[in-house]
């Protein structure tokens, strides 16, 4: 059994925000009337990553924040999440004032719990190092923050950092990047984070920066860095070149392994959000003729073989 297929042992001390706001302007037209994070990845939004990242993780409270516009449509796709064992509420982000900004609006729903940020366009793919990540968040004792080898650092948040999780530096899109390591949209923070974020000054393009948050860290001493190794993927699908580049891969995967990933469905039934009864009735109701719904149906034919 590979971890991402095992039930939780134990309820991670973590809630999850999912920050799905932004005008989506790099990949406008295709953004005018629809989200980016409900635009499609292959044969799922792309909302269903980001979501099932947090689920791997054994994050089942998750609170979602979009656009006055975006923020139905996402809850008509995904509901309040009972059905595949979730609990899911939404928040409107007004304006895009940056993406610390979900944390503090997030301040009632983290309340005395840590949290996990992860945003809408980030896709991953991890592989056993899932289980490296559960090493470094069970211990957390501030922030906790990936850092993903590129070849075009002056696109993102670059961490520097010496051997280990220690980390040296952050900078946001720096034109000298110290590293090739950009900070990918997946942060795990303590519940003091409320308060730090509200405590943060709009940058030079009026954004509540999350480099300048996870600064903060850094200058407490109280921020680590995971290292994503190689054969593992993390995208960004923003840009209709990376959108693109995220549904081959995902495309190629599951074509060669007859296993999709990010399937919130197939996630939520082996971490034990659900049971194989509650699995199978939601599959039944789903629309037939789509491939996720033939993909769903073998998964409970194979479960009820082995009860
Ligand atoms: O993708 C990783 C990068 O994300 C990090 O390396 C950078 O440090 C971080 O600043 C961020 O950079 P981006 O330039 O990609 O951020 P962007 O403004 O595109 O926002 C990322 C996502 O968050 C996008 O899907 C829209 C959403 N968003 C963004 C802002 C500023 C919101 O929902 N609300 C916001 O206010």
């Amino acid at each position: 059994m590979r971890i991402h297929d095992k039930p939780m042992k134990n309820k991670i001390p973590y809630k999850g925000i999912l920050l799905a706001g932004g005008a989506g302007k790099r990949l406008y037209p295709m953004t005018r009337v629809f989200s980016k994070q409900l635009l499609p990845v292959y044969d799922k939004p792309m909302i269903y990553y980001p979501l099932a990242t947090l689920m791997l993780f054994g994050i089942s409270e998750v609170l979602i924040i979009s656009t006055p516009e975006d923020a139905p449509n996402i809850e008509k796709l995904l509901g309040d999440g009972s059905n595949i064992g979730l609990k899911l509420s939404y928040k409107v982000q007004n304006h895009p004032n940056g993406i610390a900004e979900a944390l503090v609006l997030g301040d009632d729903f983290i309340g005395n719990d840590n949290v996990c940020l992860i945003l809408g366009d980030n896709i991953f793919y991890m592989g056993d190092q899932l289980n490296d990540f559960f090493k470094i968040i069970w211990k957390n004792e501030g922030a906790v923050i990936c850092g993903y080898h590129v070849p075009d650092p002056e696109r993102y948040g670059i961490v520097e950092f010496s051997d280990g999780e220690h980390v040296l530096s952050i900078e946001e899109k720096p034109k000298n990047p110290k590293s090739n390591f950009a900070v990918v949209g997946l942060y795990f923070y303590t519940p003091d984070v409320v308060k730090k974020a509200k405590a943060l000054k709009p940058s030079s393009r009026k954004e509540l920066e999350i480099t300048d948050l996870n600064k903060e860290y850094l200058q407490e001493n109280r921020i680590k860095v995971l290292r994503m190794c190689r054969g593992t993927a993390w995208m960004d699908a923003g840009t209709p070149d990376s959108l693109m580049d995220a549904a081959q891969f995902v495309q190629m995967i599951e074509k060669r392994q007859g296993l999709k990933i990010s399937c919130i469905e197939e996630i939520a039934l082996n971490r034990g959000f659900i049971d194989i009864v509650q699995f199978a009735k939601l599959v039944d109701n789903y629309e037939d003729g789509s491939d996720y719904k033939r993909y769903l149906s073998k998964i409970v034919g194979e479960r009820k073989q082995n009860v």
